[in-house]
């Protein structure tokens, strides 16, 4: 809060800032007595990233026996994002295995989880949706080029596999407020809302879990190091 006064012969404000969540709901702690002019700023247009540390790791080498399998025959082979490495073409969500039928309920109830975030105590329910995922292997070299995913409304990734020692490998995050964000001035201070264009890394890990919008633009960077990264990418639409 800034003291009332005068600098020179200009009268400084006094101003209460508070932080609101939502722009039509008014600031809760503003000093009511004060004889201060009372503002609020707030985030608008936040984009929500559900991330989980904790994922299903007992399937993973179920997983990766499964992902072994399938590679053994090259018709299961396609290219989309992918600069390199190795791309299920079909959706994973079909295959009867045990081990894709588990996968599935946990992955389920993460994007439920997520969904249900955004309702308020009393209105969480459950809802009807579709998984389609496929396999991703990268090895050194090996990148994903930046897209989105039409037609879903979230995305998702899990980490089957990140190498020990992998030097890049993350997923980045495209600034959706687009190139504009790599242009604004700023008085020198780091501006919530300034971005640098490029994107905000994520570092994966065995186990993790990230579910973000469709709409959000993402890309894969190339990695150096042994070993592969496997992950497994899916979509939520309804069903
Ligand atoms: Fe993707």
């Amino acid at each position: 809060m800034e003291r009332g006064g005068f600098a020179g012969n200009r009268p400084i404000l006094k101003i209460e800032m508070t932080q609101c969540s939502h722009p039509n709901t008014p600031p809760q702690n503003a000093a009511q007595a004060s004889a201060a002019i009372k503002v609020a700023v707030m985030p608008l247009f936040s984009t929500w990233i559900y991330r989980c540390e904790h994922g299903p790791v007992h399937l993973n080498a179920g997983l990766e026996e499964l992902t072994a399998r399938l590679r053994t025959d090259e018709r299961n082979s396609t290219r989309r994002t992918n600069a390199g490495g190795w791309h299920y073409a079909f959706d994973l969500f079909e295959l009867q295995e045990p081990v894709v039928e588990e996968f599935r309920a946990v992955m389920e109830q993460h994007v439920q989880a997520f969904l249900n975030h955004f309702r308020p105590e009393g209105k969480k329910k459950r809802d009807t949706f579709r998984l389609r995922g496929w396999i991703n292997v990268n090895r050194a070299g090996h990148s994903n080029l930046l897209h989105c995913h039409p037609g879903c409304f979230l995305s998702a990734t899990y980490y089957v596999r990140v190498p020990e020692g992998m030097k890049g490998g993350e997923i980045y995050f495209r600034d959706p407020r687009g190139p504009a964000v790599a242009m604004y001035e700023t008085p020198g201070i780091d501006l919530p809302w300034v971005g640098t264009g490029v994107g905000v890394p994520i570092a994966p890990a065995t186990g993790h879990l990230l579910i973000f919008p469709s709409w959000l633009e993402h890309r894969v960077e190339r990695f150096e190091g042994e070993g592969e990264r496997i992950s497994i990418a899916f979509n939520a639409t309804n069903a």
